[in-house]
Parts: structure tokens; sequence; C-alpha cells
């Protein structure tokens, strides 16, 4: 580190956690045998870490209590208004994640500094697959996200209210003018490095783990079939060569044979790192129109032109709260939504991670880093995953547990919104009723409905 490096928060913060294989006897004081690197946090409480003195009867504490444990959402600050609390997935493999990363086309904004070219290979980092200029522009996003040349980056949006467009980060800009993002790029390729050892928890190497691992061989083969028919076309990084669909009878044919073999899973990253529509994922939509890394917003140098590029997948259908046999009809347009993928997320060592999917929603969360404690939790969310009859339904619309309001600060607010405030100078909204949908709220984006609409 230079001297006068200024660290907003620690990665460890949010990405280390309990080690599956060797667990703590007591979670709450662990040794440093116990904790695994890159693991994620599955048991942050992101409110209670960062926030810890936001005050009951304000709408934002009702907003951080209805967050799921183990989720940060990385676009709180610089906002795209939408809330979007996700899994802080583990990191394993990299190597052969970049082995296999689609070929895309890179924006203007190249830094050759970070071995960026106009057409090269890129792992499709993030849920929705938006960081995609090459593993070190995506670990320098990071650093910037959490503080690193921010004298720059706050002047690039309204944080934490958004409410006025946001400007790109340029990355030539900082190339030029920060000495933190230099000294930072100069030393991405080690933390890269790192990511790249990291391997693997195994159930069968886990205290007592074999006992969950099942010895009838009829069994096993039955559910290695099952996933070459129905899964592996996605969750494999081991693909059919090249001018065979993975998707057709012919590449399920070659899965089938392929997943009888000693060496199926070893060095497996268990996704093949693409990006799929919402209309064939179909969970819950948020995160895949996240907008900051689209032309023109915060995270745009840091996207690919080919991701920009993503048609909008087709017309979605949503459960109405209101009326369930008259669901919600929605058609994304490009300019107002993110492009509406998620890339396929790598199935290793998830024994040791569920709730699953990008929002930890599915399944029920244990709190309990034991291997029993992990695979009830996994148990759960596998059943749910399969069956999705079982799963909450309309009881997972996260809702507001306390009447509350929403106030913000005058000077926060752009200028066409103060004529709303009131004598204490604050704008407010509400009351907001116990029991509103949290992202009713939470989804605004005042900007646009206020100016939008009437101009004042
Ligand atoms: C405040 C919590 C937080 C901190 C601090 C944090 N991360 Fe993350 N990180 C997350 C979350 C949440 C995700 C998943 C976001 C997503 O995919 O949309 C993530 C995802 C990632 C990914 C992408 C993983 C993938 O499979 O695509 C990388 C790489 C990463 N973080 C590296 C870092 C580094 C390096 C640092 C420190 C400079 C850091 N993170 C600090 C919360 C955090
Ligand atoms: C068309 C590609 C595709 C196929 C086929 C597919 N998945 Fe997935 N899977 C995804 C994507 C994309 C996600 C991320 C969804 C989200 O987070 O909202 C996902 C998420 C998951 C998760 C949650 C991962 C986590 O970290 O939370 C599990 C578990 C999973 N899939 C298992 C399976 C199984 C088992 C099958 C076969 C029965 C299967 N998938 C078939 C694309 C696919």
């Amino acid at each position: 580190m230079i001297k006068t490096y200024r660290v907003g928060v620690a990665c460890a913060s949010c990405h280390v956690a309990p080690n599956p294989d060797r667990p703590p006897s007591d979670p709450n004081n662990p040794g440093w045998e116990n904790l695994a690197s890159a693991i994620g946090n599955q048991y942050l409480s992101e409110g209670k870490v960062f926030a810890c003195n936001v005050e009951k009867g304000g709408f934002f504490y009702e907003e951080l209590a209805a967050q799921p444990r183990g989720t940060s959402d990385t676009s709180r600050i610089a906002t795209d208004h939408i809330n979007n609390p996700n899994a802080i997935n583990p990191i394993f493999l990299l190597a052969e994640r970049e082995r296999i990363a689609a070929t895309e086309t890179l924006g203007p904004h190249l830094l050759a500094s970070l071995g960026q070219e106009h057409k090269m290979p890129v792992p499709h980092i993030l849920k929705d697959g938006a960081d995609s200029v090459g593993v070190p522009g995506a670990a320098l996003r990071v650093y910037v996200n959490i503080g690193m040349f921010s004298e720059y980056w706050l002047t690039r949006h309204n944080p934490l209210l958004g409410l006025t467009p946001q400007q790109p980060f340029e990355t030539g800009y900082a190339h030029e003018h920060s000495v933190f993002w230099r000294a930072t790029e100069q030393r991405v390729g080690n933390i890269a490095a790192f990511f790249r050892k990291l391997q693997p928890f195994h159930l069968a190497d886990a205290p007592g783990g074999k006992e969950f691992i099942t010895s009838d061989d009829a069994v096993m083969t039955r559910g290695k079939q099952a996933f070459a028919e129905n899964c592996a076309s996605c969750h494999s990084s081991k693909q059919p060569p090249p001018g065979l669909d993975a998707h057709s009878p012919e590449g399920k044919a070659w899965f089938c044979e392929a997943v009888m073999k000693p060496d199926f899973l070893k060095n497996n990253f268990l996704s093949n790192d693409r990006r799929y529509p919402l209309t064939t994922i179909k969970t819950n939509s948020a995160r895949a129109f996240g907008t900051n890394a689209q032309a023109g917003h915060i995270w745009d140098n840091f996207s690919s032109q080919t991701y920009k590029d993503l048609s909008p997948p087709a017309e979605l259908e949503f459960y109405n709260p209101f009326d369930p046999a008259k669901p919600i009809k929605f058609r994304p347009k490009d300019k107002h939504t993110g492009p509406g993928y998620y890339r396929v997320p790598s199935l290793i060592s998830i024994w040791s991670s569920a709730p699953f999917f990008h929002n930890n929603a599915l399944g029920k969360f244990t709190g309990d880093p034991s291997v029993a404690g992990r695979m009830a939790a996994f148990d759960d969310a596998t059943e749910k995953l399969l069956w999705p009859a079982k799963r909450l339904g309309k009881d997972s619309i996260w809702r507001t547990q306390e009447d509350c309001t929403l106030r913000l600060r005058k000077e926060f607010i752009p200028e066409p919104l103060r004529v709303l405030s009131d004598a204490d100078g604050y704008l407010k909204i509400g009351l907001i009723p116990k029991g509103t949908p949290i992202n009713l709220v939470a989804n605004l984006d005042p900007g646009r409905i206020a100016i939008g609409r009437s101009g004042g």
C-alpha cells in the first residue's frame, strides 16, 4: 500500500465467512483456521453493520429490516432506484472461468494498462453479467465502489438518493488523475492471482459430511443423469465440442456420458458463464434490470458494448398481489431498465451456500455454519428449487412492519423537488402504513415521476 491510500471498507467484511469444511465450534469466536477467504459472508446483517444509527419510524429502517441476511446491495450508494440486496457469492476456480469466457466487444474506453482490447474474452462478473471488461477492470470497480478515489466518484452521482442523472466514472480520467487508482491498477493482478487459487470446499471433507452423501450407487447415477439432462447445459464448464449445441438432444446425450466420468467434477466451474434472459430464468427480475452499467450511467466504462446491446427479453408476466387472476404484464423498454439477463452462477460447494438465488431468497435461513446447519438450509432450498409450488409465493413480498415516513433533507434533493419540502426543510412521503410492500416505495424514481410528468 502507498502511504496516503485511503481504504473504505475491507473486502473481507463481506467476503470472509466460516469455512464450511472447518466450521467453528462457537460461530461467535472463530479461529483463523475456521475462516474461508472468499466464500461470501452469508451471515452479514448489512443494516446492523453499516447503518446501525438509522432510527425506527423512518422508511429506511424498514427497508434494512426486510433485507435478507447474507446480502449486500452493491448499488445502494450509486443508486439506480432499485432495492437490490444480493447474496455475496463465493469465488472459485477463476482460471477455469476465464478459460471459457465469451469474446465480447468492448466500448471506446479501453485502458491498455488493464490489458483491455477492442474484442476480448471476458468472464461475466456480477449476477447480471454487467461487469464485462475483464478481471482487472472488474476488480478495480469494486475498489471504487467502496471508497477509492471517492473525491471523483462522489461527483458522478448523488449518493444514496439518486434523483439526478448519473454520469459515468471515466476510467481514463481516473488513470490520469488518481495516484490511488494507479497504485491499485499496478497491484490488481495480485488479487486476481489470489482468486485463481481459491479451491472448492467438498462436503465429503467436512466433519460428518460423508453421512449426507448417498452410498447407493443407483441413486447417485440417477442424480447424475437428471443433472446431465436438465442442468449441465448451463451448469458445467465442461461443454460439448464446438458445433454440438449443449441445449440440443445430442448435447444432452454428450452430457449423459460426461457426467459418468470420474473426473467430471474436477476443475469444473459448474457454470457455462453465459447470460440468459429473464424469460428463460424466471426468477425475481429486479437485479437483472439494474441500470448502473448502462451507457451513460455510473459503470458505463466497466461494461462491454455487447452487454449494452443485449436485446431486452420479450413480455414478462408478474404475480399481481391485488388480483392473482390478472397477472401484471410488463414489456421492458431498453432505455428505462437494464437488459434483463442473469449469468449462470457456479454450483461449486452449493451444499454450503443456501439459501439460493441472486437475492438469497429461496429456502430457509438457518444462520448456522455447522455442516448440519448448512445441509438443513440446502435441503430446504433444493426442495423449493425443484418444486416451485412449495415456495413462499406472495409471502415473499417484503413489507413494512410498522407505520413509517420517508423524510429526505432538502439539501440532498434536486432543485425542482425542493418546493415540495415542509417548513422544517424536509420532503416528506407518508405516512406509509404498516404492511406496505417495501419495494413499492424503495423502487420509486421520484425524479422521473415528478419532473417527467409535469415539468415541475
Ligand atoms: C459491502 C459488501 C462488499 C464488499 C465490502 C466487497 N464486496 Fe465483493 N461482492 C459483494 C456482493 C453483494 C457481490 C455480488 C454482487 C453481484 O453479483 O451483483 C460481490 C461480488 C464480487 C465479485 C464478483 C463475483 C462473481 O462471481 O461475479 C468480486 C470479484 C468481488 N466481489 C470482489 C471484491 C473485492 C476485491 C472487494 C474489495 C476491494 C470486495 N469485493 C468488497 C459485496 C461486497
Ligand atoms: C438455462 C440455463 C439453466 C439451466 C438449464 C439450469 N439453471 Fe440453475 N440457474 C441458472 C441461472 C441463470 C441461475 C441464477 C438465477 C438467479 O439467481 O436468479 C441459476 C441458479 C441456480 C441455483 C442457485 C445458485 C445459487 O448460488 O444460489 C441452483 C442451486 C441451480 N440453479 C440449480 C440448477 C439445477 C439443479 C438445474 C437442473 C434441474 C438447473 N439449475 C438448470 C441457469 C440455469
